[in-house]
């Protein structure tokens, strides 16, 4: 690690929880790569969540299914390599945990030891209490996810909002204080109702993180090419983009490619 990345302290599992106990709010994004991954941790970001979301926004699949195990560990030890403030939470991809709980554990070593992650996200409850328990056994932190989760959609069969129905929200509750009395450090609660978002935060003492969960939870994640405009197809009324960089990177291509034709690019002071 170079001097310049030891100046600041680092973002635990710690960290979070006392933020939530001070009420500040924790700031979460995805990356997939060295390069924004060093951008976001030095924009200040607390946590870089390496999702697997990977699958849609870098390698275009329709859902986070086809993602592997091996496809997450490199970009884990991408956004490893620059990251030297924010805590780096990894996704453990789809079919690597569910079997049972001994694969899971592997599946989660192979993160820690081939990327140097601090910690995992599992999707899931009640049907995955043992790999969970299993995982966080072997010291590894474990980060919950509850709501619409992406990898079951095709038993939901909708990208739409999950439990509002009285008899899911229950289900939901009862999930998220599972998880905080097996040890997880954090949950995450995908588009959900912001009333029921709020129940979970003000009953379980782990720090709750939404994404489309409304205002009243400890912190926010998004992904980050869709609040930087780099996806414009998926607009979710929760998504807040923050610049235009479909259009930005698009005008930059286009400027480039007149240059190049014209002969303007390069001048004679971009030449050797
Ligand atoms: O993979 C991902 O990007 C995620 C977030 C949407 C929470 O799990």
């Amino acid at each position: 690690m170079s001097a310049s990345k030891k100046q600041f302290s680092r973002v635990t599992t710690a960290s979070l929880q006392k933020m939530k106990v001070q009420g500040e709010k924790i700031a979460m994004l995805t990356a997939y790569d060295y390069t924004l991954a060093g951008i976001i941790d030095s924009a200040g970001i607390d946590v870089v969540l390496v999702g697997d979301s990977a699958s849609n926004v870098v390698a275009g699949h329709e859902t986070t299914l086809p993602i592997t195990l091996d496809q997450m560990v490199y970009h884990a030890a991408s956004v490893v390599r620059a990251v030297a403030r924010a805590l780096v939470v990894v996704d453990l991809p789809f079919g690597t945990y569910q079997a049972d709980s001994k694969e899971a554990l592997r599946s989660a070593i192979r993160i820690m030891k081939e990327s140097g992650a601090h910690a995992v996200k599992l999707e899931g409850g009640a049907e995955i209490k043992e790999s969970v328990e299993r995982i966080m056994q072997a010291g590894i932190p474990v980060m919950g996810h509850l709501g619409l989760t992406p990898q079951s959609i095709y038993k939901f069969g909708t990208y739409t909002v999950r439990a509002r129905e009285e008899a899911e929200a229950e289900a939901l509750v009862k999930d998220a204080k599972m998880l905080e009395k097996l040890g997880c450090f954090a949950l995450v609660l995908e588009k959900i109702p912001a009333t029921l978002a709020k129940t979970v935060a003000a009953e379980v003492q782990i720090p709750i993180i939404g994404i489309g969960a409304g205002q009243h939870v400890d912190g926010q994640v998004l992904v980050l090419h869709d609040m930087l405009g780099m996806t414009q197809e998926f607009s979710p009324r929760f998504l807040r983009r923050y610049l235009n960089l479909q259009e930005d990177i698009s005008n930059a291509v286009a400027h480039y490619t007149q240059d190049v034709k014209k002969g303007d690019f390069p001048n004679d002071q971009e030449q050797y």
